[in-house]
């Protein structure tokens, strides 16, 4: 993974300067805000993945970071608009934006953010690539719309699941995989292909996130640990521990659950039964069935150093802590 972990190192100052540049076109109102979250990090996966992309597959005349930092600042306005949804209060290390400048700032800030994204995308005149990026924003809204209609909900099942986290996460993933092929003028097929690596290798990343949620602790993950059951969010290690009940049992928990009448101690109680039964490794198995299926894209990409790059990609997606 060392060669991927240099990678990100030669590139993460010239995506952290194009980000810096293109802010400064905000009103100080949102900019000090899109800064506040822009500024404290991030993996900055999406828009290595559009250079490495484009790179693989062809490269581009265009100069290709206001493209890869677009992706990173419509990923950050859905992180503002998140913590707002979420009640979250830590994100990257940091204050969430709401509680630092208050909602409407925040707010504000999340809608400004998608704009100029939008904008630095249409500078590239490539009408696909904007339909690409609005859809994928769409998508996301969907998939948190659909998060919230099922909060609590004692029916939810891994098919409504992997419907929420395609949405909410996939799709912007393989928006950057998607631009990066776009920009440098591939075919419909390798397009074809090129997508499906990105949403294979998206669901997989948030089958491992929400592993995450039970099995690490916040100040490695930057926010909050064990927070998806305390917000009512019935993600895959509950619904696996819920399957593994009894069916009184469950049916017991699922009464709290719909009630949100868990304290402290039922909640940890949950937390730990999950961790002991291996239950978030059971989901990272399911990710790696969704990553076998990104592999099996990525082999048909030209070979190349970036292609070997995106391969360390999906191993640091599967073992990720962080
Ligand atoms: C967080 O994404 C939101 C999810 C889709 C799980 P990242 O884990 O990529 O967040 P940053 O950009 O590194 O902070
Ligand atoms: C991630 O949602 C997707 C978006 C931000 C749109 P989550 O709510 O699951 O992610 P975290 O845990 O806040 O990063
Ligand atoms: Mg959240
Ligand atoms: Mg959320």
């Amino acid at each position: 993974m060392n060669k991927l972990k240099d990678f990100f190192q030669t590139e993460l100052p010239k995506i952290n300067f194009v980000l810096k540049k293109e802010l400064q076109v905000l009103n100080p109102m949102v900019r000090e805000v899109g800064e506040h979250v822009l500024l404290a990090g991030g993996k900055r996966l999406r828009p290595v993945l559009t250079i490495l992309t484009s790179r693989c597959l062809g490269k581009t005349k265009e100069d290709i970071y206001p493209l890869a930092c677009s992706l990173e600042f419509l990923h950050s306005a859905t992180l503002i608009h998140d913590d707002i949804l979420d009640n979250a209060d830590l994100r990257r290390g940091r204050e969430c934006t709401h509680l630092v400048f208050g909602i409407k700032r925040a707010v504000l800030a999340g809608d400004a953010l998608l704009a100029l994204a939008n904008m630095l995308v249409a500078k590239y005149d490539i009408p696909a690539m904007n339909y690409c990026v609005a859809e994928a924003i769409l998508k996301t809204v969907t998939g948190e719309v659909e998060e919230i209609d099922n909060l609590r909900n004692p029916f939810m099942d891994e098919a409504v699941y992997l419907e929420i986290i395609r949405g909410k996460t996939a799709f912007l993933i393989q928006a950057a995989c998607a631009c990066g092929a776009m920009v440098s003028g591939v075919s419909r097929d390798v397009l074809k292909r090129v997508s499906s690596f990105g949403m294979n290798l998206g669901v997989a990343f948030q089958l491992v996130d929400d592993a995450l949620d039970y099995a690490v602790d916040a100040e490695l993950l930057g926010k909050p640990h064990g927070n998806d059951i305390r917000e009512g969010k019935i993600t895959l290690p509950l619904i696996l521990f819920l399957k593994s009940l009894s069916k009184q049992e469950r049916q017991v928990l699922l009464e709290k659950i719909s009630a949100n009448s868990l304290d402290e101690k039922q909640t940890q109680d949950i937390i730990s039964s999950i961790q002991k039964a291996g239950l978030d490794q059971k989901v990272r198995n399911e990710a790696q069935v969704y990553l076998k299926e990104a592999m099996d894209s990525l082999l048909t990409f030209p070979v190349s150093r970036e292609r070997d790059l995106l391969e360390e990609m999906l191993e640091m997606v599967k073992t990720r802590n962080f």
